[in-house]
């Protein structure tokens, strides 16, 4: 059967991380193999080569061509942290904190993700389904071509599977955020974890790739956090934490100690939990929309870098706490407030981000044997991707090989 092959031509630049190895640490955080004047040839949803224009040889047979000058490819991006499956808005909310009302106080008062949990439960499966189709879109028009969603707006059994299978079903990577919050029809942390490991955990490790966690006062504690990760790992799922986002709650050394893929925020870690996550396989992924949409200090992300860290970024996605779905803005974000160079942040957000969701090897990067996830930027140099601040810099991707 002859292959389905597609050429991107004429590209003014093709960035994409060094080397082969994930995570990617330390200096070689930074390196971008950067080919001017180049193409990209994609057969059977692959990448089969790269390379400068004149080095291409003819080629036989049928190819599609896609012309690509003024235009240049970085990889699919890849947002390994969203809330993407949720109905209903917070927009209530965020004029009360625009008024100076905390996140935390209006969760404390029954509102914030339990607002948007009383949303979900009444949606219905098809209209989660629907909600996360509709923001695939908006992330596919920002280049995200790969996304994780959590559950964690249903807190009971019928609305956390019902989340699971939408996400799935729109084309995400399900991770079971069954310890987001306690909902109201318990009277304890505990309680509702007897419920959710005995009831939902099952059926969520069928639908699930990881477990989740929001490890944070006002939440789960770090005794309950290691029982619920602890039940995830043994059905199978990968760890992840929310985790130091407003308190060091000790999340950093359960995340170690249960070997967890993830923490998550960090936004309140100190340099002991810089030097601990550095000298672990724990990935740290930041979310400065998230900071910036609260108000609050950005992650120490320059100290967890030069310490040697396996960072990566993702947007938190989410209608409470960052209602943002561009991972472009986060590169800015990581340029300008994490002080982040532009090529860190690429590789946070391409073979990072495919590391915390075990597709390191297949997504991240614009290399032979690479699966074709492309994005073209309007723009003459790669770097715009975090340059061009909430500009309108993603001119289409390429998923698969095909153009969606
Ligand atoms: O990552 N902090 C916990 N969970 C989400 C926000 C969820 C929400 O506010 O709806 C976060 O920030
Ligand atoms: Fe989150």
């Amino acid at each position: 059967m002859a292959s389905r092959r597609l050429l991107l031509r004429e590209l003014a630049q093709v960035a994409s991380p060094g080397g082969r190895e994930a995570p990617v640490r330390g200096r070689a955080l930074g390196e971008v193999e950067v080919i001017e004047d180049a193409y990209v040839l994609c057969a059977d949803g692959m990448v089969e080569s790269v390379g400068r224009m004149r080095d291409l040889a003819p080629l036989g047979g049928e190819v599609e061509e896609l012309d690509c000058r003024g235009r240049c490819a970085v990889p699919g991006l890849v947002d390994c942290h969203t809330h993407a499956c949720f109905a209903g808005d917070r927009v209530e909310e965020f004029s009360l904190r625009a008024a100076g009302a905390s996140y935390e106080e209006l969760h404390a008062a029954g509102g914030g993700i339990l607002s948007t949990v009383r949303a979900t439960r009444a949606a219905g499966e098809e209209a989660l389904r629907e909600a996360v189709e509709l923001h695939r879109g908006w992330m596919l028009r920002h280049g995200t071509t790969t996304f994780e969603a959590k559950s964690g707006y249903g807190l009971d059994r019928d609305t956390e599977l019902a989340q699971l299978r939408g996400i799935a079903a729109a084309g995400g990577l399900p991770t079971w955020l069954g310890a987001h919050a306690v909902p109201p029809e318990f009277d304890s942390a505990d309680a509702y974890l007897d419920f959710a490991l005995a009831e939902v955990l099952p059926e969520a490790a069928t639908l699930a790739e990881a477990a989740d966690v929001f490890l944070e006062r006002g939440a789960f504690d770090a005794a309950q956090a290691r029982r619920y990760l602890t039940a995830c790992a043994e059905a199978g799922l990968a760890l992840r934490l929310h985790g130091d986002q407003f308190t060091e709650s000790g999340a950093i050394p359960l995340a170690i100690e249960l070997g967890a893929v993830s923490v998550d925020h960090l936004e309140a870690t100190g340099p002991e939990g810089v030097a601990a996550l550095a000298a672990s396989g724990v990935t740290g992924v930041l979310l400065p929309a998230s900071a910036l949409f609260l108000g609050r200090p950005m992650p120490p992300a320059r100290a967890l870098v030069d310490a040697g860290a396996s960072v990566a970024l993702a947007t938190d996605f989410n209608p409470g706490s960052a209602f943002c779905e561009s991972l472009p803005l986060v590169c800015s974000l990581a340029c300008t407030q994490l002080r982040l160079s532009p090529g860190e942040a690429l590789a946070a957000c391409t073979v990072n981000g495919a590391h915390v969701l075990g597709r390191a090897g297949r997504k991240g990067r614009i290399a032979p044997g690479y699966d074709a996830d492309v994005v073209l930027l309007d723009a003459p140099d790669w770097r715009h991707l975090a340059y061009h601040l909430g500009g309108d810099v993603v001119a289409g991707v390429v998923v698969g090989g095909a153009v969606p």
